[in-house]
């Protein structure tokens, strides 16, 4: 049996940051991982990914994916070599709330922090098990483009992959239950988005439901998959059935929690109905019945907010309350971007959710077509949001849609981190010329 200060299951982006924070203040780690380093994130999520948006071509992207990760696995077995921290491969399963076991072996400790993650979310449709039919890994497993691509969830991921397979000349058809893609962003930002992709070339059949995927028969029997594609039968909003035909079909209908395998009954832990791990404030495991219980579960699998920063962020407040250190990070302050051409981005509550709320608030937009840095770079389609408090007061949220969005919300988020108003942000100076004058170009 091995005692150490504090226990770690998964070395994704949550996990493996709050390794390292732990180490560098003195603790002594365990880290438990049965993949490989660095989670979905940086093996099948939001690196590979990266590399297809950056590459002109599908063959470029695929070995520009095959030297960035394995460089980045490297990194973070890096940070993972440090004295403090023992990095332990296998599957963790609880035997109660303060020890795990791996194979044979036995870890305790006074802390332990759950960071496994989440897998994709299928959905209950005949034909689902198609070899046609991929998630997001699977599609990143491809090794030849698809001709016709299908994409079921006009959510973050179906966008950014709608977004570089027809840019890399697949004919992208996207299938949505919603009205509008992207539920969580700003609808005015998210329709501009959809409207831009509609113009180039992607296809939306928005308000519509999948009813089945099936292999298309091949000449020589039914039953026997002819590797020609899949049809995907779907109702419009009118209630008819449309069938379209694929070469591959992506499901990115969602993400759910991963605690399978866990054992988490040993340690009186129970899941919501949804399959999350419920936390508090502080992303301590709630519904513990453990009194002993000192265990927190941080990023995708508390169902909070799936994104990798969020991940890290939580590892890092969960170490500082370990240690008593005070920090002020602010998890209502949490920035978001979807990597699509053009890029979309927001912090803080979309318009339609701060009206559902009763705030009381004003909205100031600005368009990239009258920014100099943009026109020069060609990068007109664009258009910035930002919500504040009445009288030009504290800035309460930005939407942004157009070339670097990402970088521009960050500004934002640095600003409403510190409770900053639209009167401070202008009065800031600005480069010129930068896409960033737009911030306080807004009317
Ligand atoms: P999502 O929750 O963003 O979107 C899923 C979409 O699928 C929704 O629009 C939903 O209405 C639709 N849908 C569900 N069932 C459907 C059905 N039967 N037929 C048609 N449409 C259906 O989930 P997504 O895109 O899979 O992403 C999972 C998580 O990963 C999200 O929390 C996301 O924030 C995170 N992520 C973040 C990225 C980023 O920050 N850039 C990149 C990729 C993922």
């Amino acid at each position: 049996m091995t005692t150490t200060d504090l226990i770690i299951i998964g070395a994704g982006p949550g996990g493996y940051k709050a390794a390292a924070h732990a180490a560098k203040h003195g603790l002594k780690v365990a880290i438990i991982e049965e993949g490989h380093v660095g989670g979905t994130c940086l093996n099948v999520g939001c690196i590979p990914t990266k590399t297809y948006v950056h590459s002109d071509t599908f063959e470029d992207a695929r070995e520009r994916m095959t030297t960035v990760v394995p460089q980045l696995r490297q990194g973070v077995e890096g940070i993972l070599s440090h004295p403090n921290i023992t990095l332990v491969r296998g599957k963790a399963s609880f035997v109660d709330a303060q020890s795990v076991c791996v194979g044979d072996e036995q870890y305790t400790a006074q802390n332990i922090i759950i960071a496994t993650g989440s897998d994709s979310k299928l959905i209950p449709v005949s034909g689902i098990d198609s070899p046609e039919v991929v998630d997001s890994t699977g599609l990143l497993n491809l090794d030849k483009l698809p001709q016709r691509l299908c994409i079921i969830g006009a959510g973050v991921i179906g966008m950014e992959f709608a977004s570089v397979f027809n840019r890399f000349g697949s004919e992208v058809t996207v299938i949505e239950f919603l009205k509008e893609c992207l539920p969580a962003l700003d609808s005015d930002i998210a329709k501009r988005l959809r409207k831009q992709m509609e113009k180039e070339g992607i296809t939306f059949n928005m308000q519509c439901g999948v009813k089945s995927l099936s292999p298309i028969p091949s000449p020589v029997g039914e039953g026997n998959f002819s590797g020609e594609g899949c049809l995907v039968q779907f109702e419009n909003k009118k209630g008819q059935t449309e069938s379209i035909e694929a070469d591959v079909v992506l499901v990115a209908t969602g993400r759910k929690p991963r605690t399978e395998g866990l054992n988490l009954e040993a340690a009186g832990i129970t899941l919501a109905p949804n399959g999350t791990i419920p936390v508090d404030s502080d992303f301590q495991i709630v519904n513990c019945k453990s009194s002993n219980c000192k265990c927190f579960a941080i990023g995708d699998v508390n169902g909070k907010q799936m994104l990798a920063h969020a991940a890290e962020m939580q590892g890092i407040h969960v170490v500082n309350r370990i240690l008593g250190i005070e920090d002020n990070i602010r998890f209502d302050v949490m920035p978001a971007a979807i990597f699509t051409s053009p890029e979309a981005a927001c912090v803080g509550p979309s318009e339609d959710q701060l009206k559902e709320a009763g705030t009381a608030f004003e909205c100031h937009k600005a368009f990239y077509r009258a920014n100099g840095k943009a026109l020069a770079m060609g990068e007109t389609e664009g258009m910035v949001k930002l919500c504040t408090e009445p009288g030009e007061g504290r800035i309460l949220s930005a939407h942004i849609f157009g070339a670097h969005a990402a970088d521009l919300v960050q500004e934002v988020t640095a600003y409403m981190n510190l409770g900053a108003t639209l009167q401070q942000l202008r009065d800031t100076v600005h480069i010129h010329p930068t896409l960033s004058e737009v911030l306080i170009e807004v009317n």
